[in-house]
């Protein structure tokens, strides 16, 4: 945890909460970690900037020579925005891509995510360089909401039908130089790494690939009890294999990853306020009801993600074991799921919690501030604010007035 409690005292103090707060250092450190991934012949890491597309975390990564993988032209946008280069983002998209000639045009990196995709891209662009994302046909996710491998999963071109593709790609006269995959996030290292050697067996059969990107989807332990993945392994692992490949065909290819929670879960916090506590009695629960919830954090009432909770300034108090719930009318605004069930209460062991407590909640850096329920009830967006060296508090983003909730209702004011 970055923050001291004086910290997460002066952020309430000075931009409210709720309020979420990234650390400078700890995003360094970690996109340190990953550019360290060990490769036989080149690498590229590339920022999935779903999971937090802040200008700030943008600008930092630029800065220390990441790539992006955007979802969407609206990424794209984005991180030309915050000055990435265009041929240093590529567009991987579950959507053909509407402004695909001018996304392509500005020198953006196009992966197609289907047959459809590659053909739209053929017609428009033949005889260039293409690149194709495969479903190689398992996949594995923390939980099955974030597995994209395997045949329950509409995500890239499915493996059996590579020779279609191939063919797409003859008839445009696109050349096959680039392949991805990307099967989960929260996967199981064992199964990324044989996903991995099943991808360049695939890779095998594209002549022309010279570049394979292997997704994202390292394992972060936000908890205690949770283990990350250790990417100077897999990356050993991975050097091995492509030095393997060479062995078999004489090819040497480039190795892209393309991290998103690994470069920015842990680096990310929630500061918020403890806002009522009740009880159900003696058989029932102890609920801190705290002004953060589903509408900043959404990976608990999503997917049971686990978050870790401090309550700041208990130390003395009796323990208890508390649910901690956000301030929506909805009965899924949970902070403490069972693991894995979103339905199930799974009450923390915490000094018993008081109203006006400050409470800090963990590991909100990845798929927090980008994939929150906003203004569900009408609560306004909760602002960022970066946590720079030497403890400085920068505003990056303001909370959003009530006049911004409702500016795009026509007939209002
Ligand atoms: N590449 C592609 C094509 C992706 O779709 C994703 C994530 C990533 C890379 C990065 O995966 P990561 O390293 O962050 O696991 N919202 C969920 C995870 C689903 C993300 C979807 N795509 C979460 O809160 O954990």
């Amino acid at each position: 945890m970055f923050l001291t409690q004086a910290t997460a005292a002066a952020v309430r103090e000075e931009f409210g909460t709720p309020c979420y707060v990234y650390d400078r250092s700890t995003l360094e450190a970690a996109a340190r970690n990953a550019l360290a991934f060990p490769n036989a012949f080149g690498f590229t890491l590339r920022y999935a900037m779903k999971a937090n597309p802040s200008h700030s975390v943008l600008r930092l990564f630029l800065g220390l020579g990441l790539h992006v993988d955007a979802s969407s032209e609206h990424e794209v946008e984005r991180a030309i925005r915050a000055g990435f280069e265009p041929g240093r983002i590529q567009l991987t998209s579950q959507a053909p891509a509407r402004g695909l000639q001018s996304v392509v045009d500005r020198g953006v990196l196009y992966n197609a995510c289907s047959l459809t995709q590659l053909e739209n891209f053929g017609k428009l662009f033949p005889g260039r360089e293409a690149s194709i994302r495969i479903n190689p046909g398992l996949g594995s996710g923390s939980t099955n909401r974030t597995n994209v491998g395997g045949p329950g999963s509409s995500f890239g071109i499915w493996h059996e039908h590579l020779d279609e593709a191939k063919a797409l790609a003859a008839l445009h006269g696109l050349r096959l130089t680039r392949m991805h995959t990307h099967i989960g996030s929260g996967t199981d290292p064992v199964v990324w790494k044989r996903v991995a050697r099943m991808s360049l067996g695939i890779a095998g059969r594209l002549p022309d690939a010279r570049v394979l990107n292997l997704g994202g989807g390292f394992k972060v332990a936000r908890m205690p009890s949770e283990k990350s993945t250790d990417l100077q392994d897999v990356g050993a692992h991975m050097k091995q294999e492509f030095m393997d490949f060479r062995e078999r065909t004489g090819r040497e290819l480039h190795v892209e990853i393309e991290p998103g929670t690994a470069l920015v879960a842990n680096a990310g916090c929630v500061v918020a306020t403890v806002i009522d506590v009740v009880d159900t009695g003696k058989d029932g629960y102890v609920f801190a009801k705290l002004d953060t919830g589903m509408n900043e954090v959404t990976r608990p009432s999503l997917y049971g993600a686990q978050h870790p909770i401090d309550v700041l300034g208990g130390e003395g108090r009796d323990a208890a074991k508390v649910v901690f719930v956000g301030p929506c009318c909805e009965s899924g605004d949970i902070l403490t799921p069972a693991p894995g069930d979103p339905e199930a209460l799974a009450p923390r062991d915490v000094p018993r919690p008081c109203v006006g407590d400050l409470v800090v909640v963990g590991g909100a850096g990845a798929y927090c501030a980008a994939m929150s329920t906003i203004n569900y009830n009408s609560y306004p967006q909760a602002p960022e604010v970066m946590h720079e060296e030497g403890g400085k508090l920068r505003l990056v983003r303001r909370r959003q007035t009530f006049d911004q909730v409702v500016e795009n209702e026509v007939g209002q004011g």
